[in-house]
């Protein structure tokens, strides 16, 4: 037999897991003839409110959470040019919603276990200045909401969370995305709910929310669905220059499935999140600290960190030996000044945010899905202790 034939399948990083009911939705709206914004959008809004409490006048489905990040910035009217802090331990997206709002990004370094913005950084990089706060619940572990909320109110600014990986985390036993002015939440195709593209903008105010809504369509007063609909063709005005980050049914359809099974995937990964705990005990890596006791976990990333002189590797040769046994690996994230743009475009350094610095040069994703069998659990325990040469 060749070699390939022999080789395991490539487990995918992130892979989603999509059921029967997804397929028939998704060919169900295919065959109704609308497949942009419409009655599948409305109804996944409804459930979506429903599921972490707020009317439904308090949520707005987009076409992702970099677009929920942005809108939510202009409609929460911050002045131009004011500053917002937020993490240096996340996706670029964050940072670059900031500088889309014509704002000016802040970074506040992380706590080293928690790997979440720490309150006291935040205190430290107030100015007058500052109008935001944008803490990442970074992989699933809900930020310290009542220091950050303290802050808030202490020095009158808003919060918007990004709840990217945090659809079904909890502070306090209130839903993430509850406590700011906006929360925004990702479905893009690895995040705990998917809809392959999309976003979802929750928010405290029912009027900042509907001037969201506008500002996500062209800034037009009624969506297609309320012009082209069996009601009636409506007239509408256009009152802002918005953009075109509407969520299609298309998605909405893929959305409506992944909801209803939001617990149970959770509940998934919560078990091979056990498993790995189990199985990495004894390794020389750094595991995920405990979830606190006051919260809830969304468990979106299972995080470990090589530090080369622990386990003798390198983070990077880590990720190829694990390529190299066809297991996909992610790294979340190298910290946002070590990148070109940030560093041309603000002078930082990644020394100036030492944890997070460390953390991104020493963190490894490994795979953690509600896709994967028991046998691919197996599998990247089996690799993870034979490349650290357990
Ligand atoms: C922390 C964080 N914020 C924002 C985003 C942007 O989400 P989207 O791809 O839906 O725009 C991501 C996506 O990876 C993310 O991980």
């Amino acid at each position: 037999m060749s070699a390939e034939l022999t080789q395991p399948p490539f487990l995918v990083f992130g892979a989603p897991q999509i059921d029967e009911g997804e397929i028939d939705e998704v060919v169900a709206c295919l065959r109704s003839g609308w497949l942009g914004t419409g009655p599948r959008v409305a109804q996944f809004e409804r459930d979506f409110a429903a599921f972490r409490g707020v009317q439904d006048t308090q949520v707005a489905a987009v076409n992702s959470c970099t677009a929920a990040l942005h809108v939510s910035m202009l409609a929460a009217d911050i002045e131009p040019g004011s500053e917002v802090i937020t993490t240096p331990l996340t996706f670029c997206a964050t940072v670059n919603a900031i500088l889309h709002a014509g704002l000016v990004p802040v970074l506040a370094d992380v706590d080293p276990l928690t790997q979440n913005i720490d309150p006291d950084a935040i205190e430290a990089a107030i100015t007058p200045r500052t109008r935001a706060i944008l803490p990442v619940h970074f992989a699933g572990r809900p930020c310290a909401m009542d220091q950050i909320m303290a802050i808030a109110r202490k020095h009158n600014l808003v919060v918007i969370e990004d709840c990217a990986h945090a659809v079904e985390a909890e502070f306090d036993g209130r839903p993430l995305g509850t406590f700011g002015d906006f929360g925004c939440f990702s479905f893009y195709v690895t995040k705990n709910l998917v809809t392959g593209e999309g976003g979802m903008i929750l928010g405290r105010s029912e009027d900042q929310l509907a001037r969201a809504r506008i500002l996500a369509l062209h800034g037009m007063s009624k969506d297609a669905w309320h012009r082209f609909g069996d009601k009636g063709y409506k007239h509408y005005q256009v009152v802002e220059c918005g953009f075109k980050y509407n969520m299609m049914d298309l998605q909405a359809a893929i959305g409506l499935h992944q909801l209803a099974r939001v617990e149970q995937n959770w509940r998934r990964r919560s078990e091979i999140w056990q498993r790995y705990d189990e199985a990495f005990a004894q390794l020389p890596i750094t595991l995920p600290a405990l979830a606190q006791s006051n919260t809830r976990h969304g468990r979106h990333l299972y995080t470990v960190m090589i530090d080369a002189k622990q386990c003798g590797i390198e983070r990077d040769e880590f990720l190829e030996a694990m390529n190299a046994a066809r297991i996909g690996t992610g790294v979340h994230y190298l910290s946002i000044p070590e990148h070109p743009y940030y560093q041309q475009q603000f002078s930082w350094r990644p020394e100036q945010w030492p944890n997070a610095m460390k953390l991104g040069r020493e963190t490894v994703s490994i795979p953690l899905s509600p896709a994967m069998s028991d046998g691919d659990v197996g599998r990247v325990m089996d690799a993870t202790r034979r490349i650290l040469g357990a």
